[in-house]
């Protein structure tokens, strides 16, 4: 059998790193060629996480690179396209919903080829994101979807999506998040950035409708307040760092660092007292961990994060950060488990869709 794997942004490597781990393991005489779009492309974006995560070097760099979404979905279409036709597989395998999946599956289906999404059926009924508009596109043309949660099965169905295209397999990302515990637990990055844990708050943003415009100057002013009632750190993506050079705006009491590596991050991560994200994968490694996280966003296509008790929606709205000390005072210590089926061994399920199907 020989299988494409389409990566391009850092959580793609992080959910695809497992599948690719059990295919070449059930199936070593086939041919396993990862596809790395290029979407993200800074060292502490792609690399470092390919490294951490053992995921063998790309067979072909497509070196996309930024753009608008137009650009970026075309020119990886246009340069996927050969690789597909000279690695002719049986199927690609994608990840997620970003600009490099949507642009794998229509590539991938236009050539006849079956495709099967990882991370499928999540939906946050909120067309102005664009990556709901990828997961749809995904979804309606992957053969094979896998999901992680059961609501996913309801989306699917509604959008008339047969049964036996859908495979409740569990959460990749958390295959590769138990499968490193052992290695994060080990780094203790808070000690080495000063901090105590389970006494600060972990901030990450990154999305357009946040970090784009002016809802990202009253964020800043927020995230200062907080930081006078607990210590506040925030690893800024690109995207962000950019926008907030832009701002020109003064940082007091913030501690501002560049992204960090998978392990490093994951450390931080699981000593934090609470997190504050507008991240999908954030969202679930809390949930998995048991760490408070407050989204800043309207909705999330991950409701599974909210029942599981970790997870609070605080709207797109910046003034609500101010209510993070009071929440975490009145919620205590309460427990939490994880959703069904986020046990470690999700791909090895895909695995055993993918050779059955074989
Ligand atoms: C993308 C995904 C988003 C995902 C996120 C994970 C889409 C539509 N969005 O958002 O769903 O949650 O990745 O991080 O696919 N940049 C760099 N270096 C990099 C990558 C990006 O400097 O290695 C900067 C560039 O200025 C670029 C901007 O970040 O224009 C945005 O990057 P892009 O890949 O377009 O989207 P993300 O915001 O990363």
């Amino acid at each position: 059998m020989r299988i494409v794997y389409v990566v391009g942004t850092r959580p793609n490597f992080v959910k695809t790193a497992p599948v690719i781990g059990a295919l070449r393991s059930r199936l070593p005489d086939g041919r396993h060629a990862i596809v790395h779009t290029g979407q993200h492309y800074d060292r502490l974006m792609s690399e470092v996480f390919l490294e951490e995560l053992g995921v063998p070097a790309p067979d072909h760099m497509l070196e996309v690179g930024s753009g608008s979404h137009a650009l970026q979905t075309a020119r990886t279409m246009e340069r996927l396209e050969p690789v597909l036709l000279e690695e002719r597989p049986d199927l690609v395998v994608v990840p997620g919903d970003v600009n490099s999946t949507l642009a794998a599956v229509l590539t991938a289906v236009k050539m006849g080829i079956p495709v099967a999404h990882v991370e499928s059926g999540l939906r946050s009924f909120d067309l102005t994101m664009p990556e709901e508009v990828n997961r749809i596109v995904a979804d309606r043309f992957s053969r094979d979807l896998f999901i992680h949660s059961e609501e996913a099965i309801g989306n699917l169905r509604a959008e008339g999506i047969a049964e036996e295209r859908i495979h409740f397999v569990g959460n990749t990302m958390i295959d590769t998040l138990a499968a490193l515990e052992g290695r994060f637990r080990e780094v203790g990055m808070a000690r080495r950035l000063g901090l105590e844990p389970g006494s600060y708050a972990l901030i990450t943003l990154h999305r357009p409708a946040l970090v784009d415009g002016p809802l990202l100057a009253e964020t800043v002013t927020q995230l200062a307040a907080l930081a006078s009632e607990m210590p506040v750190v925030f690893p800024v993506h690109p995207r962000t760092r950019k926008m907030m050079e832009s701002l020109d705006a003064e940082h007091p009491g913030l501690s501002l660092i560049d992204p960090l590596g998978y392990l490093d991050f994951l450390s931080l991560l699981a000593e934090a007292g609470a997190v504050l994200t507008d991240s999908g994968g954030i969202q679930e490694e809390t949930t998995y961990l048991g760490i408070p996280c407050f989204t800043l966003r309207d909705n999330t296509e991950r409701p599974v994060t909210i029942s599981a008790g970790t997870n609070t929606l605080l709207g797109l709205d910046p003034a609500a950060i101010a209510g993070i000390p009071a929440a975490l005072a009145a919620r205590g210590d309460a427990p939490s488990e994880p959703p069904p089926l986020w046990d470690g061994h999700a791909a090895e399920r895909i695995a055993d869709v993918v050779v059955a199907g074989a």
